[in-house]
């Protein structure tokens, strides 16, 4: 199994690219099986889950291609609506593509995704959503076996804002005859990303990144040409990697916009941030400072998905955060990894607790989960010594070159 090699204990000092965002095309190749045309998503990056919907796709019966960052998708073909149990393992968010198959083709089967290394993760937002819109879904073996002869677009209003539910209904509507609205919709700059795809791929949907968000169905979709968004969390986490080892960092393609949460509270830890049109700088001298709490929540509040890459950065802080996980259960798998490497931080629930120590020393880690992963090269950057990370598959589902762009930004750091 590779492994990542990271000497810490120096400034970083350079500029890379950010990626296209995993969680807008990850919806966007569900979402080309709607247009039974063929589909280019540009600026796609190279990561384990696209890979994985490629195989999922490729299984129905579509074809896909790469052209440097360029993923062309022909899903003409499409003759199979099963997901197999093996790919529904892989990755949790292969569930995205029920909407779509009931769309197109009205059946669908796969099986019911396992937990994660998130704690459980229902789909019964999902399941509730749909059936509403007219599917029989019965639950059998593990195995979702869904049909929908003829979808009806309703009012749905989801009981929390979940991304994957939005997501899989927003598809699910556009099949759907009739106006579908979704109340209490996740607003993640992703979903609006999806929305805008979808409409350049001739749907009619309106108030993506608001919670209300209105879908005019039975539209015929046709294929496109689409650049997607910045990868928002990747961008984070090479915010937090300036802020652990200190220096200067340029973030090419980077907005802002999409991650102010995240730049609010670098900076309040006494990072100097500033965005233009071309992208992020961030230049972090000094000892960082505690920001006293750190709470997730839906978007626009702090995102989830920052909030292991922010502790890592925090962990040599001078004072305390309190950090309040609340979106999934089990997402302080990184603590004991990054307590190995010295830091104080304190675990009780959904609380954790990190008291900033002076150092952090090098030692030989183990990735938990992708963000976890990535917490762990963030804090190796700010540890004196090497760093020794294993089990860097996590880390590939979501980063497309990390050792390349921290290279880029000037980190030690090799992949065995
Ligand atoms: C998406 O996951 C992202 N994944 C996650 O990113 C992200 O952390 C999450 O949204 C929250 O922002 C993708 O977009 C591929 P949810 P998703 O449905 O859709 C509960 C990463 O690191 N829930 O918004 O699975 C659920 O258990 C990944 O890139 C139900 O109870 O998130 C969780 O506690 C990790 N029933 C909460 O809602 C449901 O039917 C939020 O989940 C659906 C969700």
């Amino acid at each position: 199994m590779s492994e990542l090699l990271i000497q810490g204990g120096r400034p970083l000092n350079g500029e890379t690219v950010v990626q296209g965002a995993k969680n807008s095309v990850l919806p966007m190749l569900a979402a080309t099986i709607l247009t039974g045309d063929t589909v280019e998503i540009e600026n796609c990056p190279h990561l384990r889950d696209v890979t994985n919907s490629i195989r999922i796709l490729e299984d129905l019966g579509c074809t896909a291609r790469w052209q440097g960052s360029t993923l062309t998708v022909d899903t003409r073909g499409l003759d199979q609506y099963t997901v197999s149990d093996h790919l529904m393992r892989e990755m949790r968010s292969s569930s995205v593509f029920l909407g779509p198959l009931l769309a197109r083709i009205g059946a669908a089967e796969l099986s019911y995704p396992g937990g994660c290394e998130l704690g459980p993760r229902p789909i019964d937002l999902h399941v509730a959503g749909l059936r509403e819109l007219g599917a029989e879904i019965r639950e059998s073996g593990g195995m979702l076996h869904c049909q929908a002869g003829h979808l009806v677009g309703c009012e749905l209003l989801l009981s929390i804002p979940s991304v994957g539910a939005t997501e899989n209904l927003m598809l699910a509507a556009c099949g759907a005859e009739g106006i579908t609205v979704i109340s209490n919709a996740a607003r993640e700059p992703e979903i609006v990303d999806l929305q805008n795809f979808l409409n350049s791929c001739g749907a009619e949907i309106r108030g993506a990144g608001t919670s209300t968000i209105t879908i005019t169905g039975g539209r015929r979709l046709h294929g496109c040409t689409y650049r997607c968004m910045p990868d928002r969390i990747v961008t984070a986490t090479y915010l937090c990697a300036a802020a652990s080892a200190g220096g200067l960092i340029f973030l090419r393609g980077a907005n802002e916009a999409h991650l102010a949460t995240v730049t609010a509270a670098l900076r309040q830890a006494g990072c100097d941030i500033c965005a233009d049109h071309a992208g992020i700088a961030c230049r972090c001298e000094e000892r960082l400072r505690g920001i006293r709490s750190i709470r997730t929540a839906p978007y626009p509040g702090f995102p989830t998905d920052a909030q292991a890459v922010v502790m890592a950065a925090l962990c040599r802080s001078q004072g305390v955060t309190v950090f309040e996980e609340n979106i999934f259960e089990n997402r302080y798998r990184h603590v004991g990894e990054l307590c190995r490497m010295g830091a104080d931080i304190r675990v009780s629930g959904r609380t954790a607790v990190v008291t900033g120590v002076e150092n952090l020393s090098g030692a030989a880690v183990q990735s938990t989960d992708l963000r976890g992963g990535a917490a762990l090269c963030v804090a190796a950057l700010g540890a004196v010594g090497e760093t020794r990370i294993s089990a860097i598959h996590h880390i590939d589902r979501g980063y497309e070159d990390i050792t390349g762009d921290l290279t880029a930004l000037g980190a030690r750091i090799t992949r065995l």
